[in-house]
């Protein structure tokens, strides 16, 4: 290891401005953070959204109609032996008073979700008469939504009613860690009454193998391995970007992507890199915070000082030792400081 690095450094003393330049860059691109927000392309993920959304809504309604054949309604629960959703029989046993207003969800209930996904929270109400159903984030005692009409200036939440079941939904949409914690569904009886839901937000993100800056010489083989972590929901998508463009169907280009079924791990490879392909690679999952590379193709002339991070590794020249790679820059921060005094005292 310290011979890579006096190597290195004698690398440096033979200091030329152009090598400067490539210090300078390196330096700067040093101080950027592991996970970034990608823009993704808006109307693509816009559209993939929308879909999911209605695959859930559905799934709802689809509920409804099983549920519907068992319709609650004051005609027929005075006759009939009501079946409703198992969760709720109890409530419902022989003495039913059916002019009460009461639920028939538990209350308390926990509800899990992951920052970036639609959460559905569910509140089954039996209404006998026209109270209507509110629901109140209680950390801050937002009122959120009145009936069918969403009182948050916040346009994520919206209710969603399904007559059938007598659900009143709560849905909010890009769910966020701020959005953690308890909320009621209100009816506005008398006395009034609530339920309880508790929603669990966790954030997922993706990470790249290695360090986050890599280095590689023209025509050798770029290999990236993204993996979404503490992830509960799988993703819908996994896009790659080269800086700002989506690669993932970039075959033509020698862009290779891979990503398993659950979307939960993917690899990219480019097996025979050009100085075009160096830049920022992002890999972005729907629902996780994205990771990023900065990937520098080095022809020849530019590898000189830059071959310490190769090593042996050859290749990909990812695979060394990031205490290796924090000492390299250390002397870069050397090189440059004497660089510039120098400048300075002629
Ligand atoms: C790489 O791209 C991501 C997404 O566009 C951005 O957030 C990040 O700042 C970029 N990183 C660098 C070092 O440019
Ligand atoms: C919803 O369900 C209906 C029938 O059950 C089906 O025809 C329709 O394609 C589904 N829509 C979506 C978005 O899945
Ligand atoms: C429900 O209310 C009606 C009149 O509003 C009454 O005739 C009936 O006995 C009540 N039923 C029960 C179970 O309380
Ligand atoms: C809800 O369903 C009941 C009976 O199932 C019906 O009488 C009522 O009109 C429905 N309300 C709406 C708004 O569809
Ligand atoms: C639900 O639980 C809360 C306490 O956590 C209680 O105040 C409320 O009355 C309960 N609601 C019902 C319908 O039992
Ligand atoms: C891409 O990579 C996979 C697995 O590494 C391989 O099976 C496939 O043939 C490759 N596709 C192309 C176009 O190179
Ligand atoms: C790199 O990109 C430029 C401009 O897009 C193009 O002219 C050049 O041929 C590319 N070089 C390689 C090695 O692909
Ligand atoms: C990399 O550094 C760690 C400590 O930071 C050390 O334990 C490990 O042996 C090093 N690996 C190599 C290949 O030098």
């Amino acid at each position: 290891m310290d011979s890579i690095i006096q190597m290195y450094f004698v690398g440096c003393i033979k200091i030329n401005l152009k090598f400067i330049v490539i210090l300078v860059i390196l330096l700067s691109n040093n101080g950027s953070g592991l996970i970034a927000p990608v823009n993704v392309d808006k109307s693509n993920s816009a559209k993939l959204i929308i879909e999911h959304e209605k695959i859930a809504q559905n799934q709802s309604s689809r509920q409804g109609m099983d549920y519907g054949t068992n319709s609650i309604n004051d005609e027929y629960m005075m006759e009939l032996p009501v079946t409703v959703p198992s969760s709720s029989s109890s409530s419902l046993s022989s003495t039913l008073n059916i002019n009460k207003t009461f639920f028939m969800s538990s209350n308390n209930s926990i509800v899990t979700s992951q920052v970036g996904s639609v959460v559905h929270l569910s509140c089954l109400v039996h209404v006998n008469g026209d109270e209507t159903i509110s629901w109140i984030r209680r950390k801050d005692y937002h009122l959120l939504t009145v009936g069918s009409t969403t009182y948050s200036s916040d346009e994520r939440f919206s209710a969603i009613h399904y007559n059938e079941t007598g659900d009143w939904q709560l849905m909010i949409k890009f769910v966020q860690l701020r959005d953690n914690g308890l909320y009621e569904c209100a009816v506005s009886s008398h006395p009034s009454i609530s339920l309880f839901v508790h929603l669990e937000v966790t954030e997922s993100r993706a990470e790249i193998d290695g360090p986050i800056e890599k280095f590689l010489r023209v025509g050798s083989t770029l290999r990236l391995t993204c993996r979404v972590l503490r992830s509960i929901e799988n993703p819908i998508y996994l896009f790659w970007y080269h800086n700002n463009r989506m690669i993932n169907y970039d075959v033509h280009l020698g862009v290779n992507v891979t990503i398993e079924a659950d979307n939960k791990f993917s690899e990219l490879v480019i097996a025979q890199t050009t100085v075009n392909h160096s830049g920022n690679f992002t890999c972005a999952p729907s629902n996780a915070a994205s990771a990023s590379n900065v990937i520098h193709i080095l022809n020849g002339e530019n590898t000189i000082g830059l071959a310490a991070y190769g090593g042996a590794a050859g290749d990909s020249m990812n695979a060394k030792n990031q205490s290796i790679y924090v000492q390299t820059l250390l002397l870069l921060v050397i090189a440059t400081y004497q660089f510039i005094s120098q400048l300075q005292i002629s």
